[in-house]
């Protein structure tokens, strides 16, 4: 196959940041996606419909008049969260999730929820007005593996959960595990997951064997290889409730590479030609349309987009990095070259 057209993309898990940053992260993802889930970890979290406005509003600045993008809002729960904002939510039209951080767990999530029982009526009144519960499945015990956190944290806190309030929709984001596979595969219509390219297509010796690479460093962290088999056999199986979310998570080249180093992978400005190199290994191209473009929609209820986009079998050189601030950024595959390149008029009507 040397062309490929598909329905125009939509992200379900995706990270902008805010300020200058906006600049190179939207007109990243809005070359391509039509429209992200936008994550609401901030260095001050958007935790009100009024933030997530005024938010929303510095995204569409900061992309192009050329490109049609909407960004879909999310909250971010913390133990505050009062019932009054989920009903204000759900009546704006503009919040399309309510985002769980367990504290501590990533990036930003200082403010997250420290106990699902401080929750509990927030929970309740999204599963009442069908607002979906968006979840970074890890817990944050120090005394768990960081490689158990994903399965720990079904075993003790959603799956629990789940049989309390069935009704409530829940996104399981960044699935990592042959676990997390099982457990969205088993569960309802209400129950879906995000994937992101790297969890296709790494596991943790290529993080950790022969030298340590910052830039494959996300969370929840890269696991064995079985645990990516297990990923990469369910979207090859085309399975309606599994769609794309790159949790493309940008962070300067020095906050990664450094004795500390931030979590997160850049993933926007390759992201959909690197799905495509990985449905062609599994052969499953017939199914990435379905996954990138279909599915999401499918789920979150909103329509399908209109537009289509074209990749073409060109190689496309990944570049070491990109200028992001007054640093680099190094997104994910640099110095790689990609089978695949998105064409430059695309959009197609
Ligand atoms: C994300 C970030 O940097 O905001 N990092 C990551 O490793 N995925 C936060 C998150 O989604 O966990
Ligand atoms: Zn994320």
């Amino acid at each position: 196959m040397q062309s490929l057209v598909i329905r125009r993309p939509d992200d379900w898990h995706l990270h902008v940041r805010d300020g200058a940053a906006l600049t190179h992260t939207v007109a990243a993802t809005a070359a391509v996606f039509a429209r992200a889930i936008i994550m609401p970890n901030l260095k001050v979290p958007i935790t009100t419909v009024i933030q997530a406005a005024a938010y929303k509003e510095r995204i569409l600045q900061a992309c192009d008049s050329s490109m049609s993008f909407e960004p879909l809002m999310t909250l971010y729960l913390t133990d505050n969260t009062s019932v009054s904002e989920i009903y204000i939510a759900k009546a704006s039209g503009l919040i399309h999730g309510c985002k769980l951080y367990p504290a501590g767990a990533t990036t930003n999530s200082d403010s997250g929820v420290t106990s699902i029982s401080h929750i509990t009526k927030v929970l309740a009144a999204m599963a009442e007005v069908g607002l979906p519960l968006l979840v970074h499945g890890e817990v944050t015990d120090k005394h768990v593996d960081i490689f158990d956190r994903e399965k720990t944290f079904i075993d003790l806190i959603l799956n629990p959960l789940l049989e309390k309030i069935p009704s409530l929709r829940v996104v399981l984001e960044h699935i990592t595990t042959r676990d997390a596979v099982n457990f969205v595969l088993s569960g309802s219509e209400n129950l879906a997951a995000t994937i992101t390219p790297q969890h296709l297509l790494f596991n943790r010796n290529d993080m950790l064997a022969g030298g340590i690479r910052p830039h494959l460093y996300c969370l929840p962290i890269l696991k064995r290889q079985i645990h990516q088999q297990a990923l990469r056999e369910v979207v090859a199986s085309g399975h309606p409730r599994f769609f794309l979310g790159t949790d493309s998570a940008p962070h300067a080249k020095l906050t990664k590479e450094s004795d500390c180093g931030c979590a997160g992978c850049y993933s926007a400005p390759v992201a959909l030609p690197l799905y495509a190199t990985i449905f062609e290994e599994l052969n499953a191209l017939d199914k990435l349309e379905a996954f990138a473009s279909i599915n999401g929609a499918n789920w979150y209820g909103v329509p399908i987009n209109e537009e289509c986009v074209e990749l073409t079998r060109r190689n496309f050189a990944v570049p070491t990095n990109l200028p992001f601030l007054d640093d680099a950024i190094v997104p994910l595959m640099a110095g790689c070259t990609l089978p695949w390149r998105l064409n430059d008029a695309h959009f197609i009507e």
